[in-house]
């Protein structure tokens, strides 16, 4: 089992001046939801997600030899141009990896990252960035520590965006993975994400997620501020005993695929998920009425039908439609017609569930 002081990287005898790398990391979908969080950003509960395959940060590390002194030195670069107000988030996240990764500072370096979804389409960019961004570290760090075996390569690639958002170590990988312990998931650690050890059934292969973007707003609470309001929150305890309960639940259901369940799991985490935003002091209300309304017409589509669609919920007002492949035709269909119009410019997103992060470095 490895741990923290595993992560700190061994004095390097190698000399690297300069170069680059590429890497797109995608965003995730949370089943079970990670909801409160310890110092460290360790999580409270386990949580498990899709990984998904179209939305997704492409950023490129340039780096360059400096004098070893005590600051941090980056450029930053958002769809090419200079992007001020992300780099205090950035300088954060080097601060807490800098004890593994001391490294860091013997460069300066020049980030340059976009998105393959819309600027501010209220899909959580994080995940995806963080992730982005903790696998250009570590093909670095493979660069001056050749022997790193691929398995490390990934698992500290996970442990480092952790670091930067916490739901971002489910990035790393695809197509399921859990993220914090669990007594029956083999592997399961609160440090990284692990991919979902068991066979997954195949009515979960190639899965469908389809985005509506109900409200683009700036969000009113971060979720960092929402994870805070956890510490104190009347029913928290039950909340995170539930939470190791929906996994073993649904790792039964991705095993044998029974939808049914999959769909009741699901649905119950996204409600539980608001719930525990509506009943925090403060309280707040991240859904907006759109999002009610297409809830309302799943539910009414999925009775009429049976074909087996549900949704799940971010921290914010969109919705994740989630149905099989093989209903897909039925789905886009009822989708195109009867959601679409609660969106906001009628905007929504294709995924379905993806592989993970890919490396574009020449
Ligand atoms: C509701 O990972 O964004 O999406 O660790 O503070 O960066 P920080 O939080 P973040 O929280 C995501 C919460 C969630 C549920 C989930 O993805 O599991």
């Amino acid at each position: 089992m490895l741990s923290e002081k595993d992560f700190i990287s061994k004095p390097f005898s190698t000399v690297i001046e300069n170069g680059s790398f590429q890497w797109s990391a995608p965003s995730n979908i949370a089943l079970v939801k990670y909801w409160g969080k310890k110092e460290h950003q360790i999580p409270a509960n386990p949580s498990i997600s899709f990984t998904l395959n179209n939305c997704k940060t492409i950023t490129k590390l340039a780096f360059a030899k400096k004098q070893n002194d005590s600051n941090f030195s980056f450029d930053l670069l958002f769809e090419g141009q200079p992007k001020e107000d992300f780099k205090p988030k950035i300088q954060k996240f080097l601060e807490r990896i800098e004890i593994y990764c001391p490294y860091l500072k013997d460069y300066h370096f020049t980030i340059d990252t976009e998105n393959s979804f819309p600027h501010s389409s209220g899909i959580a960019s994080s995940a995806s960035g963080m992730a982005a961004l903790a696998m250009n570290i570590m093909s670095l760090e493979r660069k001056l520590y050749p022997e790193m075996t691929q398995n490390f390569f990934n698992l500290k690639a996970s442990f480092l965006a952790r670091l930067g958002s916490g739901s971002a170590c489910r990035s790393v990988k695809g197509n399921i993975v859990v993220w914090g312990n669990h007594a029956e998931i083999e592997g399961s650690s609160d440090l990284f994400g692990v991919e979902f050890p068991a066979k997954i059934h195949d009515n979960f292969k190639n899965y469908q997620d389809t985005i509506l973007l109900v409200d683009k707003g700036e969000k009113q609470v971060s979720s960092t501020v929402g994870h805070d309001l956890m510490h104190h929150h009347p029913f928290a305890q039950q909340r995170f005993a539930q939470a190791h309960e929906n996994l073993s639940a649904i790792k039964k259901v991705l095993e044998k695929g029974d939808l049914t369940e999959f769909i009741k799991i699901v649905e119950s985490e996204a409600l539980t998920l608001h719930s525990m935003m509506m009943t925090s002091i403060p309280y707040f209300i991240l859904m907006k009425p759109n999002t009610l309304e297409i809830i309302n017409k799943i539910w009414q589509f999925r009775n009429e039908t049976k074909i087996p669609i549900c949704f799940t919920l971010d921290a914010g007002a969109n919705v994740h439609v989630l149905y099989p492949e093989n209903v897909r035709v039925e789905a886009m269909q009822f989708i195109t017609t009867e959601l679409v119009g609660y969106c906001q410019n009628g905007n929504y997103i294709c995924d379905q569930v993806g592989d993970g992060a890919i490396n574009f470095s020449i």
